[in-house]
């Protein structure tokens, strides 16, 4: 199984100001990195979970896995791509094209009704208002959205917002989906029932995914487990080719 997503060495740290872009660590120094050394692979079709306690870098992490902040060392290669060698339009159209981030506080557009939300970028990946509005309802169906087609993200739960964040990252049909806690605001009903829709796109069409989560039931699922602790990766922990939780 050949690597969709390889980081080699990736250090980050954020600016002194809070900004992205992985210069703050100026020194050097240990303490300012919050990913310090980072080796890791994503083989396509799988699985992978980030796990480790609350400020450990899974967030950081996946945002750098998603090309939304460079490291300040390392290499970060995405479907083949030398990401550190790719301008900001390249970067944008893989990020575009490839790439469904679910974000940990999601990121609706707030004046934006749920199905809006949902089909945001497809136009800009070439589908018609008609094929964008079909993708959509088929996704908002598959999280069990659909009767909440009209509503506003105010209008919704916590749980119903972060389905919809779900539902605007399958909706691209994406080669990998890098989801931020994807299950953290849901009922366990509820997450299996995403989890399964996550499982069916693996298996049937090879979509990648890796989750940050702190919930045992998507752990289940995952082929291989990395643990982080302060900006650090344990040993990987493997499990069944078909991840544990598989019935
Ligand atoms: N924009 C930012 N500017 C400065 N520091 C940040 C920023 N975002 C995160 N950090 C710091 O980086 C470290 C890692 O944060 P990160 O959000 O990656 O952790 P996490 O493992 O996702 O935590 P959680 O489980 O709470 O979501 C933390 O110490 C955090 O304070
Ligand atoms: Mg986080």
């Amino acid at each position: 199984m050949s690597a969709v997503i390889t980081v080699h060495g990736v250090e980050f740290g954020y600016g002194s100001n809070g900004g992205s872009g992985g210069f703050a660590a100026e020194a050097g120094s240990d303490q300012e990195l919050v990913l310090k050394g980072i080796d890791l692979e994503v083989p396509r079709g799988s699985m992978v979970c980030l796990v480790g306690p609350s400020g450990s870098g899974k967030t950081t992490l996946l945002n750098v896995m998603g090309l939304l902040e460079k490291p300040l060392r390392g290499q970060v290669i995405f479907d083949g791509h030398d990401v550190g060698r790719l301008s900001e339009r390249e970067l944008e159209v893989l990020r575009l094209k490839r790439l469904g981030f679910v974000f940990q506080s999601f990121f609706l557009l707030p004046t934006l009704s749920v199905v809006e939300n949902t089909s945001y970028f497809l136009p800009s990946i070439g589908l018609s208002r008609g094929e964008s509005k079909d993708r959509a309802e088929e996704v908002l169906s598959q999280v069990g959205l659909l009767q909440f087609r009209d509503k506003l993200p105010r209008e919704l739960s916590g749980g119903q917002r972060q389905r919809v964040a779900i539902a605007r990252a399958l909706a691209k049909k994406p080669a990998v989906i890098l989801a931020d806690e994807p299950t953290a605001n849901l009922d366990r009903k509820t997450s299996d029932t995403i989890v399964a829709v996550f499982q069916e796109l693996r298996e049937k069409q090879n979509v990648s995914f890796v989750f940050s989560t702190h919930d045992t039931h998507l752990v289940s699922y995952a082929q291989v487990v990395h643990p982080l602790e302060n900006g650090k990766l344990a040993a990987p922990v493997k499990q069944s080719p078909n991840g544990g939780g598989a019935k």
